[in-house]
């Protein structure tokens, strides 16, 4: 009998695998469709102070091995979160659910945090310094180590709920900014958002997304994830969790094998819905396949 347990910052889950922000809302459609309490856990969709629309459409491309998304943050502000979509979670989730929280100043973060943290149902916070949608906060701020550091340590000072920072690619060095985010009281570190891409609609000569630019997802990017927890996870002493086109349980165990602590799967979810279900189903014998008996000691055992 293998053990998929883990421990992530001092919260133990089932498994380790976590569904994406921004791929798994709130979690009512997907409790629609399975019993969500099978997942480790998920990260809620990025979380603002206000209500936001998100970007003009159309904000979806499709390209080879994934997806762009210019979606920029559609989300009904903290209070509607706190007041509608926790209690609705609370029904059909019995786990600590991780919080997406992001905005456009280090107050702005520390506002969202400080009202999520009085919610017994929140057990991580995930501060989004990474979206590439938003023309001011998420990525502007993840790649700046000052910035990183303000937003890091705002949010620090209003919880005791284990802060994790995640982290953006389209930078020159995320093992840097990781660095920085440790020490500014980060717990944890979620590795990688998007990769800023973009597509031109041959026929139109202009922009598929109306956005321009978006960030890209799937399958063609889990070697970049894999690659920056493989590093982020040797540069720091916090647990890293592992995020960008994994699609299998063979990619669950390659990511811990380079580091991570948990994972989570975005794109996935998109293209099918099950895609979490699946893949923890087929965790514990993908995991007999390679002779691993416990997950938890995978992700230390390279280093
Ligand atoms: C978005 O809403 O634009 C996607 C979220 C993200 O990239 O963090």
């Amino acid at each position: 009998m293998v053990d998929t347990k883990v421990c992530l910052c001092g919260i133990e889950m089932e498994n380790p695998v976590m569904a994406a922000s921004g791929t798994f809302g709130y979690g009512l459609e997907f409790a629609e469709l399975y019993d969500i309490n099978i997942l480790g856990s998920f990260s809620f969709k990025g979380t603002t102070a206000e209500p936001r629309f998100g970007n003009p459409t159309p904000r979806i491309a499709d390209c080879t091995g994934g997806m762009l998304n210019s979606v920029g943050l559609q989300n009904p502000g903290v209070d509607g979160v706190i007041e509608n979509e926790l209690p609705k979670l609370k029904k059909v989730f019995n786990k600590p659910v991780c919080a997406n929280i992001c905005g456009n100043s280090p107050e702005e973060y520390a506002l969202v945090a400080n009202k999520l943290d009085a919610c017994s149902q929140v057990g991580w916070m995930e501060v989004n310094i990474s979206c590439p949608n938003v023309k001011s906060g998420g990525m502007v701020f993840g790649t700046d180590p000052e910035a990183a550091a303000s937003v890091i340590a705002a949010v620090r000072k209003v919880t005791k709920k284990p802060v994790i920072a995640k982290l953006s690619p389209n930078t020159t060095d995320i093992c840097m900014i990781a660095s920085v985010c440790e020490n500014a009281g980060a717990d944890g570190i979620t590795a990688i958002n998007t990769l800023q891409g973009m597509r031109i609609d041959l026929r139109t000569g202009k922009p598929v997304l109306a956005n321009t630019i978006g960030g890209l997802s799937g399958p063609a990017v889990f070697p970049v994830a894999l690659r920056a927890v493989y590093q982020i996870s040797r540069a720091v002493d916090i647990p890293v969790i592992g995020c960008g086109g994994i699609s299998s349980p063979e990619d669950v165990i390659e990511m811990m094998m380079a580091g991570a602590t948990a994972v989570q799967i975005g794109s996935a979810n998109l293209v099918d819905p099950y895609a979490c279900r699946d893949i923890i189903r087929d965790l514990p014998e993908t995991m007999e396949k390679y002779g691993i008996d416990s997950l938890a000691d995978l992700c230390t055992a390279g280093r």
